[in-house]
């Protein structure tokens, strides 16, 4: 197997609108040691994209300058988190036998080695990502899925969005038999949220909105709350006895009236932020309750492992909502935009 010498890629040239993506010819990256050359066979798209894209991500003491996620962005950059391909090539000191291998990448770049690392970059943000008929990656963030019974376009759904779901579930420690709670739950990171907690053992009582709450359900849900109704009225009705932990991707007005509904000792963990970032709330329902606000971003090795596990034996069922070819790029990114969708949005070169 080997790779020509160049490729399709979708790159951002700048921060703004679809107009800055630019599909371009482009050398195909050379593995360097320790790394994989993957053949791209779908990417899925994310909200961090869409931001890392705008430059929506701010800085410390200054949230409204244009930035990626750790800061600026070496343009041009390649976008594209969540890949799924095989290894084609390999640079020095990684085994030959990997080339031909269906692999996932982890597109996290860690800040240690150890199984407990914390994201610190991101392919497609930090290192040129999936929006490309290849990309290189280090061999030890490439998992062997040959034998998942997943289809490429479902594998890809699985890094960031259902990686970010097991991060927030672990990191809020969420047992057999609690009840959590989903916001945003028809997006990437929510129906992945329902789907992993239903399969852990908890009663799920997901927040959606209007067409898409019958899709919620069938992901898994036992109550869908209608956020277009009040939200914490009908999560007291469906949780008199409270919420043990909370799974948000909205934030915004929701932590502080539903703070007050968590149990004693309850968690309410915070990924995103589509409600709005500025949050304010009442601190005697924390310490009074001795609740935790933990904030999520991403997984670790340890967390992406048991992903890698859970698609292996395919114990989550990725729900992929649209295709697009790579040179749609723009109009994938503007439909993901548009959040009409219930799933993931994919790519393929
Ligand atoms: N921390 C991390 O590591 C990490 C990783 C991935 C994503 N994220 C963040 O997590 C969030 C969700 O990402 P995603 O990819 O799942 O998004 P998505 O696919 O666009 O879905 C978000 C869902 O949230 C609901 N929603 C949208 N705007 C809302 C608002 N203003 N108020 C309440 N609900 C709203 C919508 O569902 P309904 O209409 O059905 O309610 C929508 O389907 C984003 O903020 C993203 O940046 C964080």
């Amino acid at each position: 197997m080997s790779a020509p010498r160049f490729m399709r890629a979708v790159r951002i040239t700048g921060h703004g609108g679809p107009e800055v993506l630019e599909s371009a010819e482009v050398a195909v990256p050379a593995p360097r040691a320790g790394e994989v050359l993957v053949q791209v066979g779908a990417v899925a798209l994310n909200n961090t994209d869409l931001w890392t894209r705008e430059g929506a991500y701010g800085r410390p003491g200054d949230p409204k300058a244009l930035s990626g996620w750790r800061g600026p962005i070496d343009f041009p950059r390649i976008q594209g988190a969540d890949v799924a391909g095989r290894v084609v090539a390999v640079g020095t000191g990684v085994e030959g036998s990997l080339v031909g291998r269906r692999v996932v990448v982890d597109p996290a770049i860690y800040d240690t080695d150890g199984p407990d690392a914390n994201p610190v970059g991101l392919m497609g943000s930090e290192r040129d990502g999936g929006y490309a008929e290849y990309v290189t990656a280090p061999v030890e963030r490439v998992h062997d899925v040959t034998e998942s019974p997943l289809t490429d376009d479902q594998l890809a759904a699985l890094p960031t969005a259902y990686g970010t779901a097991l991060g927030m579930i672990e990191r809020g420690q969420l047992r057999k038999g609690e009840t959590a709670l989903v916001s945003g739950a028809s997006g990437g990171v929510g129906l992945a949220l329902v789907q992993i907690a239903r399969a852990r053992g908890a009663r799920v009582l997901a927040i959606s909105s209007g067409t898409k709450i019958d899709a919620v359900r069938e992901a898994g849900a036992h109550e869908v709350i209608d956020r277009a109704g009040d939200v914490a009225e009908q999560i007291r009705t469906a949780a008199p006895e409270g919420i043990d932990v909370a799974l948000d991707v909205v934030a915004g007005e929701l932590v502080g009236e539903g703070l007050p509904l968590l149990c004693e000792g309850g968690r309410w963990v915070i990924a995103g932020a589509l409600g709005g970032y500025d949050v304010t709330f009442d601190v005697r329902r924390l310490y009074l309750h001795n609740a935790q606000v933990v904030g999520s971003s991403m997984h670790t090795p340890t967390h992406f492992d048991l992903l890698m596990d859970l698609a292996r034996r395919a114990e989550v069922q990725p729900v992929v909502a649209a295709t697009f070819p790579l040179d749609q790029a723009a109009q994938a990114q503007e439909e993901l935009a548009r959040r009409e969708h219930v799933g993931k949005i994919v790519m393929h070169p």
